[in-house]
């Protein structure tokens, strides 16, 4: 065997052996290069006699030609293969439940906004948002609040100037005025976000969260208030019968105000919704006072309606029978994981709302 056909042996079992198209790039360079075997060869041409050249070359050429087609064939069948390998390893089995990425949950609160948002949604409330940063006029004034309400005082309202301008709000009510003033009549809202309060216990937190609403028509009634919220505690407690009272009560911005309660009782320390002699109050509401409404440009001998305010913490408390409001601000990761919600179940009003 010649020094030639040696190599040519070896480089057609290194091509049989190559596993991936690195290795088959530097085959070729050792085959087919300026310097590679078949050059090489062709090289010692000129040293030959002439008679002897002719049979010289043409055996060279046919061992490149043969080669080449191993080459080519080999390095097909590794591209292939490198393809299929990518496609395996990538793909993903849609019909496997979701396992790996279940790692995040949602917060109570952010739940049981879903869930009210949810629940009017259904009978044609639309979702507003106002800033956490208010003025003084949005927060207070424009809500009928006089100058020396308590509310006002530095010992509640954390102010963000001297001038007592600039304030974190105190209440979600500011964005009642913010719709009023920037749409036509009629109205029909709801407003949840972030509320501010200097104030800090087992029952407060200086940051909480409230859900404000608003309905004003040309023939809104106290009636209507009560239908709405009989049907929103029903739908939100998942109950199919509850009690419900309205306390005589004062805000600046309704007129008549009233508070109202829902019926419970405690069945081994668990509240039961809807049923026993023990009251617990859980929204603020009234008819929205015709200063307001003047405030805010509407026609208050056109229009009236609605209004109410409701704490979204407490409600999350109560349903998901958390008893320490601070828990839900202290980011424990354990916390979330027991008493969070899957991110991939929304709650809607036909599918469930907290299942
Ligand atoms: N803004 C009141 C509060 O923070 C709650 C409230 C009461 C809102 C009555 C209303 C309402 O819209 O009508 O306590």
């Amino acid at each position: 065997m010649t020094e030639f056909e040696k190599k040519i042996f070896e480089v057609k079992e290194k091509i049989k052996n190559s596993k991936n198209l690195s290795e088959l790039t530097k085959i070729s360079s050792e085959i087919f290069s300026k310097n590679g075997i078949i050059n090489l060869e062709f090289k010692k041409l000129g040293s030959l006699p002439p008679d002897e050249r002719k049979n010289f070359a043409a055996n060279i050429n046919s061992v490149k030609k043969d080669l080449s087609e191993i080459f080519s064939k080999k390095s097909n069948e590794v591209l292939d293969k490198e393809i299929i390998d990518k496609v395996n390893n990538e793909k993903i089995d849609i019909t496997l439940p979701e396992k790996d990425f279940k790692i995040g949950k949602v917060h109570p609160v952010s739940q049981v906004i879903d869930e009210i948002s949810s629940i009017f949604s259904e009978i044609g409330f639309t979702v507003e948002e106002g800033p956490d940063v208010e003025n003084d006029y949005n927060n207070f004034t424009a809500l009928n609040t006089p100058e020396n309400h308590p509310a006002k005082d530095m010992h509640d309202t954390f102010y963000l100037d001297q001038d007592m301008k600039t304030l974190l709000r105190t209440h979600t009510s500011p964005v009642q005025v913010r719709t009023m003033l920037k749409d036509k009549p009629p109205f029909k809202i709801i407003a949840p976000g972030r509320t501010y309060r200097s104030d800090s216990d087992q029952t407060h937190t200086p940051m909480f969260h409230q859900l404000e609403g608003l309905h004003i028509d040309k023939n809104i009634n106290m009636g209507h208030l009560k239908g709405c919220l009989n049907y929103f505690i029903k739908e939100f407690f998942e109950v199919d019968k509850i009690k419900m009272r309205f306390r005589p009560s004062h805000f600046p911005f309704t007129e008549p105000s009233a508070e109202v309660d829902i019926g419970y009782r405690l069945e081994n320390n668990k509240i039961i919704i809807g049923e026993g002699n023990k009251w617990l109050e859980i929204l603020g509401c009234g008819m929205v006072h015709p200063n307001v409404l003047k405030n805010c440009k509407v026609d208050h001998k056109k229009f009236q309606g609605f209004a109410f305010g409701i704490g979204i913490d407490r409600l999350a408390m109560l349903k998901y029978g958390i008893n320490d409001l601070r828990s839900f601000f202290e980011c424990d990761y354990r916390w979330l994981n027991h008493y969070g919600f899957d991110p991939l179940d929304v709650p809607t009003n036909y599918r469930g709302l907290s299942r």
